[in-house]
């Protein structure tokens, strides 16, 4: 019997429904945005909006980080699942699932392919991806609607897992919640799992900045879209004009921060947190870290979660690694 697109085997757990969407998102912003500075956790910039624009950052000429992965997982995706031979792709912070492909197309010509576990915060955004690759590959998917922080327990604990944590997005966290949440995915992962993580290296600071600030102003739209986030969920009242987008390396801590920079004095009300706040002018608010990293850091952040490198690969411009880890 083959599937019909009326039976394909698609089931969506929700952990983060518009409720705890809410709920996730004001327990951070009160946090952060009572904090001096004032910031912004990054998970809240992924709403359906958001996601469609990181999708589209990602097709832009300066924001080499995407393209490049995907270059190393189309030439390396066969090896990669050839060392422990999954038949199940969790990938954590799913968006799209578009570099998913190579992977799956890896684990369909080993025969294992079994299963697809799409995890994201973004609720219409993985049920298109979801059931786009429902149809495509033919495979059961049971996506997590969840922030990967906290609703790790939702991924399935049967069959030999591959866990994907791509596109660097392990960079928006500092070295001590990189800490936790890598120890974390060590603790829901099985002997025989792996992780392959994504991390994009330290490089050229002019290429990096670059790929943050973008000439056709999309990663500042997808900056100020928390700002609408806000707004939505909480009430607010961000004027989105009265913020500009910037984006810096910090060298010391060798990571991009993307800022939201006050044209002016003023203040802006949050009834969802019972705040009003105060912008000075050039005040900024940080929304995001986006961490850069060194080869033999990745090992050791691995082996302090517990984690063993099995293998690494890179761009030949060693512009990106994607590294495979086992328990
Ligand atoms: C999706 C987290 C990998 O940090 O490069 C892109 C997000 N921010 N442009 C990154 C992002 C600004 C992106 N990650």
């Amino acid at each position: 019997m083959s599937p019909t697109t009326d039976t394909l085997p698609i089931t969506i757990d929700v952990l983060l429904g518009p409720g705890e969407w809410n709920a996730g998102l004001r327990s951070d912003a009160l946090a952060g945005l009572t904090a001096t500075p004032k910031t912004l956790t990054p998970t809240w910039l992924y709403d359906d909006t958001g996601s469609a624009l990181y999708d589209a950052i990602t097709r832009l000429p300066e924001y080499y980080p995407a393209r490049t992965e995907q270059s190393i997982l189309d030439r390396w995706a066969r090896e990669m699942v050839s060392i422990t031979n999954p038949d199940t792709l969790v990938e954590l912070g799913s968006g799209t699932s578009d570099k998913t492909r190579s992977l799956l197309d890896a684990m369909a010509a080993t025969g294992a392919l079994r299963r697809y576990v799409p995890f994201d915060v973004a609720d219409a955004t993985l049920r298109e991806a979801a059931s786009r690759i429902a149809t495509d590959y033919a495979i059961e998917v049971r996506g997590v609607v969840g922030d990967f922080r906290r609703h790790l327990f939702a991924v399935p604990t049967d069959g030999v897992r591959l866990f994907a944590f791509l596109g660097g997005t392990i960079g928006n966290f500092g070295p001590a919640d990189r800490a936790e949440l890598l120890s974390q995915i060590a603790m829901a992962m099985a002997p025989g799992d792996a992780l392959l993580l994504g991390t994009d290296l330290v490089k050229d600071h002019g290429r990096l900045v670059r790929a943050y600030d973008d000439s056709a102003g999309v990663t500042a739209a997808f900056n100020k879209n928390v700002l609408s986030v806000l707004n939505n969920e909480l009430c607010a009242d961000f004027d989105l004009d009265d913020f500009d987008h910037v984006a810096l390396f910090d060298t010391r801590h060798e990571w991009i921060e993307m800022r939201l920079r006050s044209r002016r004095r003023h203040t802006v009300r949050v009834p969802g947190l019972g705040l009003a706040l105060q912008f000075e002018q050039g005040e900024e608010l940080r929304t995001e870290i986006s961490s850069k990293f060194r080869i033999e850091r990745i090992g050791s952040e691995l082996a302090t979660a517990g984690l063993q490198v099995a293998d690494m690969w890179t761009d030949p411009a060693g512009d990106f690694a994607l590294t495979l880890a086992v328990l």
